[in-house]
Parts: structure tokens; sequence; C-alpha cells
């Protein structure tokens, strides 16, 4: 499960964490109930479950700044914001559909490549993982910036 894995990853190094696109809201709470966790939900939907702290907005790669840890679970449109914040947090991008660039007919593995080739060129530190929820969207790119990202 996402929210076991943040526990497992960054303890306590982290505090406030961006749940971006984060739909209704189940991740945030399960940081915030089980994990004690500060997260909040990041997305342009109007509601999300009750006592989910909620902005509701477009993500963009500045509001990065505040959190820890920004979260895209299949993120969707925010998919190229969450990998810009990249450059300067850490980052944790587990896409579903090609929101990456549509442009062009991306399956789930040569979205990841491309990806992967965006942080390589950036600097940004990153490893795959495939988390253990069931779903065929479960590989994701675990990130970290680096001095050379940031600049
Ligand atoms: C596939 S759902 C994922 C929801 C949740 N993370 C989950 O895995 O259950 C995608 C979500 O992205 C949100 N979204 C799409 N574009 C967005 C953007 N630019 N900024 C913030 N949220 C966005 C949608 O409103 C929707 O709730």
């Amino acid at each position: 499960m996402l929210a076991e894995y943040i526990y497992n990853h960054y303890g306590k190094s982290v505090k406030y964490i961006a749940d971006v696109a984060g739909g209704q809201g189940m991740l945030t709470r399960i940081l915030r109930k089980k994990y004690n966790y500060q997260s909040e939900v990041f997305d342009i939907r109007e509601w999300t479950l009750v006592g989910v702290p909620h902005r509701q907005e477009k993500f963009e790669p500045q509001h990065a700044g505040y959190y820890d840890l920004v979260v895209g679970l299949h993120p969707d449109g925010a998919t190229r914001a969450v990998a810009e914040a990249a450059l300067i947090k850490p980052t944790i991008l587990i896409p579903c559909c090609n929101f990456w660039d549509q442009t062009k007919k991306l399956g789930r593995e040569a979205m990841l490549t491309e990806i992967s080739a965006f942080y390589d060129k950036a600097s940004v530190k990153h490893e795959r993982v495939v988390f253990d929820f069931d779903s065929s969207k479960n590989v994701g790119l675990v990130s970290a910036p680096t001095s050379a990202s940031r600049r």
C-alpha cells in the first residue's frame, strides 16, 4: 500500500505532503490518521472525503515549495507538473494514462521511460518502484532532487 511505503521509506524525515490529484482523498486520510503526516489533497475536483484537507486548484510545480514530499498517484492532468516538481522536491509519481505527451501514443512502459529520461536530463535522482497495490498501474518513479536539478 502506498501510505505504508511512504512511512517505511521516509519515516519522520517528511511532514508536509501534497497528495496531488488525490481525488476523494483516501491516501491523505490514511497518511493523516494512521501515520500522522500533514497531508493534503491538491485536486481540481470539488469535494473530498470529510476531514480531508483539500486545495481545489490545478497543481503547478511551484506549489511544491511548501511541501516535503509530492505524491502523484495516477495524477492525470497533473502528471507533468509533478515531474517538474521533482526538480526541487522528493516525489513519488505513479502515472496512469498518457498525460505526459499527448502528441504521442504512449503505453505505461513508454511513458515511464520518457519520464525517466526527463529526470536524467534534469539530474533528478530516481528509481523505478513496483508498488504492492492491486492495479496494472502500480509502477512509479521515486525521486529526489539534486543540487544540479535545483539550479
Ligand atoms: C485518476 S484520478 C486519481 C485519483 C486518486 N489519486 C486515486 O488514485 O484514486 C485523477 C484525478 O486528477 C485530478 N486532476 C486532473 N488534472 C489535475 C490538475 N492539473 N491538478 C490537480 N488535479 C488534477 C482529477 O480531478 C482526478 O481527481
